[in-house]
This record gives C-alpha cells, structure tokens and sequence, in this order.
C-alpha cells in the first residue's frame, strides 16, 4: 500500500504546484535556451515522444505540469536519483526554458 500512497501523495503535489504556479505557459520559459539545455536530457529522453528503454516521454507537457513533475524531484518529493540531481542542478529559469522547449514539440509518427 505504500506505493498507492505515495502516487496520491504526488498527484496532490503536483496539483498543488499547479495551483500555486498558474502562470500561462508563454509567460515563462525561454525555448533557445531550453533547446540549448535539453541536448543534456536527450541522452535518456527521445524527442519523437516515444517512451524509449523506460525513460517516459517529455514532450508536449504544458509548461505548469513540466515545471511542477521537475521541481517534484528537485524537491526529492519523487524518486529517481537521476533525475533528482539533474533537476537540482537546475534553475528555475532553465526549468522554465526546457519546459518551453519540451512543450512546443510534437510527437513523430
Ligand atoms: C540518465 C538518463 C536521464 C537523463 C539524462 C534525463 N532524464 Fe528525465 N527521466 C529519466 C528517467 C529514467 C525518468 C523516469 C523516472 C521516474 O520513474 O520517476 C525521467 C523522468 C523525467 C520526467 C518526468 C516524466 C513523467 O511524465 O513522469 C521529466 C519531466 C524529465 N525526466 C525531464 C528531464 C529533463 C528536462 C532532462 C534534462 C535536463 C532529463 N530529464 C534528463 C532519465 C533521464
């Protein structure tokens, strides 16, 4: 059960920080530089927007849900110790960026 709770832990997370954040995307985020930025993630995550080896896709996210899943780990709230020190080492500028950028692509066919 300790699974369970911890997916509604991160749901109410996740919909807090929605809440909380509730900017329009275009506000945000610089896409050059989040293009700049994602050649670090795209070791891991495809561009396509096909989930590739367990690594889920990114693209396509509106910029409040990417931001609130990226400070969910900078914040250690989930657990992925990858993806918990790349989100630390990040700003909330680059987070903004990359989540302009992952946001305007599309998923290939
Ligand atoms: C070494 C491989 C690796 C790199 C590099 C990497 N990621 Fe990830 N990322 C993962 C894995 C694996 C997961 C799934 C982790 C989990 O289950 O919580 C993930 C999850 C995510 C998620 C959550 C997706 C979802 O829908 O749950 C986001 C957003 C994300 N990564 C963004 C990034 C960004 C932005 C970068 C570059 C700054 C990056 N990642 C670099 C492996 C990587």
């Amino acid at each position: 059960m300790a699974a369970a709770a911890e997916t509604t832990g991160w749901m109410a997370f996740v919909a807090v920080s929605l809440a909380v954040s509730g900017q329009p995307a275009s506000a945000a985020g610089d896409r050059a530089l989040g293009e700049y930025l994602s050649s670090e993630c795209a070791t891991c995550h495809q561009t396509s927007g096909r989930q590739a080896g367990g690594v889920p896709a990114i693209i396509g996210h509106p910029a409040e849900q990417f931001v609130a899943l990226m400070e969910s780990y900078k914040q250690r709230y989930r657990e992925n110790e990858v993806m918990r020190t790349i989100a630390a080492r990040l700003s909330e500028e680059e987070i903004a960026a990359l989540a302009a950028y992952y946001g305007s692509l599309t998923p290939k066919p």
